[in-house]
């Protein structure tokens, strides 16, 4: 089929590469003249595991890049709407570049049957207004119909999530709509995409192939609102477990494989740390609440997820100085910006907000991530200092804070990062670490919702120079007055 894709960030860039992958013609098209000029140069403007290898295979014929929204839509029978819907000042989706592509989509005209596909993430009710937009500019009402696709991709591994979904959602209030969505994603619903030599790699346990979910629009909008806040409300809900781990004693990870092994609940997103982030749970968040009041329901479950997420980087904070005694001059070592690992993405990154709060206080940073560095120093206070490993950002470190699960994180070189440190003290954000392995090496290891271990040795017998630490919490070993 002839696709267009409205919108060149991770939803669109990603559905285009894929789409095209599935064997259709696709333009990617965006009114941004630089992020279309770098494509077209062969640059891919995010990090996505296999993203630069689909676009490259499938470029040409099969996956072009335009300005010209017109153009694309008059070729194409659907049109893939993946805008941004950043929230606007009280909380609700700002639907104006949905509204203005909806606009000049009804003028483009074409003169023959579209579908117009909802990709991006939009309130109950975006297909009717998408609609009415279009009637109101001169659309022929039988020449298009609306329907929502929701996407439930995440960064870092949107390719593989894309091909290999949970389920298929269509949300189509007309049979030809349906249709036309189903031809789509034929390749993937008949499995031929799946037996394909060169396919996307497969990823574990995934069920193919995916199961197809027809709806109407409106229950399509509400299943990936429901879907992203139900997922946050998870990450709320055991973080708040933690902390009672963390007061009590036990340890968040058995309370995790006991609860998560009941088949109701299950282990995914079950993993304590310093909150979520990123540009969409934050965000779709605060909308779901606005639709809800809107439509006279007061859904304050979702206002105290929120709550639980913000107060869960308060209590890191509190960590780092129960560990650090007093922050100011305090030498930190930062690893990880990116809201999440695997992607360049900072965007509502706890890690973000927690280097902002250390430097509030005074602490010097060194940070390094594997892919966020330069938008992290984009938005950035100037006096934070970026290293280029993991070693090297702990060098001389009174601690260190490992603040995004990135794979390589969790598989440092501890005896190396021991020696380069001045204190051996990790507060680990993201739990990735044993730590009774970390005890038998000699570092100070909190995290959370797990015992915190204080494996230092005094800081006399090893270094007569170090300074003097005050205690981190009763109970712990604590380095001695040099
Ligand atoms: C999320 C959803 O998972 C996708 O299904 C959805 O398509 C996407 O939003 C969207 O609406 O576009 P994403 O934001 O890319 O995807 O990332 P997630 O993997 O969901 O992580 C979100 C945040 O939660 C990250 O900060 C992550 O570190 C945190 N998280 C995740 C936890 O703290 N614990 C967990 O167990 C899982």
């Amino acid at each position: 089929m002839h696709i267009a894709v409205v919108g060149s960030g991770y939803v669109g860039l990603v559905a285009a590469a894929c789409l095209a992958d599935l064997g259709h013609q696709v333009i990617c098209v965006d009114n941004d003249e630089n992020r279309i000029a770098c494509l077209l140069r062969g640059e891919v403007p995010m990090h996505e595991k296999f993203l630069p290898e689909l676009i490259e295979r499938n470029r040409g014929p099969r996956l072009q890049f335009s300005t010209d929204l017109a153009q694309a839509a008059r070729r194409s029978s659907a049109i893939f709407i993946a805008v941004g819907t950043p929230p606007a000042e009280d909380g609700e989706a700002d639907l104006s570049f949905v509204e203005s592509v909806s606009c000049d989509l009804a003028r483009a005209g074409g003169g023959s049957y579209k579908v117009i596909v909802e990709k991006s993430t939009v309130p109950v009710y975006t297909s009717d207004w998408v609609r009415r937009v279009m009637l109101l500019n001169g659309a022929a009402p039988d020449y298009f119909d609306v329907a929502s696709n929701p996407e439930f991709l995440r960064e870092g591994t949107a390719v593989t999530d894309f091909l290999y979904p949970d389920r298929i959602v269509i949300g189509a209030d007309s049979s030809r709509a349906a249709a036309a969505l189903r031809e789509i994603y034929r390749p993937m619903l008949d499995g031929s995409y799946y037996r394909r030599e060169n396919k996307v790699p497969e990823p574990d346990g995934v069920r193919l192939p995916p199961p197809l979910i027809v709806t109407s629009a409106k229950s399509a909008e509400l299943i990936k609102h429901a879907s992203n806040a139900f997922l946050a409300m998870k990450i709320s809900f055991i973080n708040a477990v933690a902390n009672i781990c963390d007061g009590v004693g036990a340890d968040i990870e058995e309370v995790c494989e006991g609860v998560g092994a009941d088949s109701r609940i299950g282990q995914r997103f079950l993993n304590a740390g310093i909150g979520y982030g990123g540009s969409c749970f934050p965000k779709d968040l605060l909308a779901f609440r606005a639709v809800a009041r809107n439509c006279g329901y007061d859904f304050r479950l979702l206002d105290e997820v929120v709550r639980i997420n913000e107060e869960q980087r308060q209590r890191f904070i509190r960590k780092v100085r129960r560990a650090l005694w007093t922050l100011k001059g305090k030498r930190l070592a930062v690893l990880g910006l990116a809201f999440k690992g695997g992607t360049d993405d900072i965007r509502e990154s706890p890690a973000i907000a927690l280097v902002r709060a250390l430097l509030r206080e005074n602490c010097a940073i060194t940070a390094y991530d594997p892919a966020a560095m330069g938008r992290a120093r984009e938005v950035l206070p100037a006096g934070v200092e970026y290293a280029d490993s993991a070693h090297a950002a702990a060098e001389d470190a009174d601690a260190l804070l490992i603040l995004t699960d990135w794979e390589e994180f969790a598989a440092l070189d501890l005896e190396r990062l021991r020696a380069r440190m001045k204190y051996p003290i990790i507060i680990d954000g993201r739990n990735l670490y044993d730590p009774a392995l970390m005890e038998s090496r000699g570092f100070t290891y909190i995290s959370v919702g797990r015992p915190e271990v204080y494996g230092i040795r005094p800081a006399a017998a090893t270094a007569p120079q170090r300074r003097v630490l005050r205690p981190a919490v009763a109970g712990g070993e604590l380095p001695k007055a040099s």
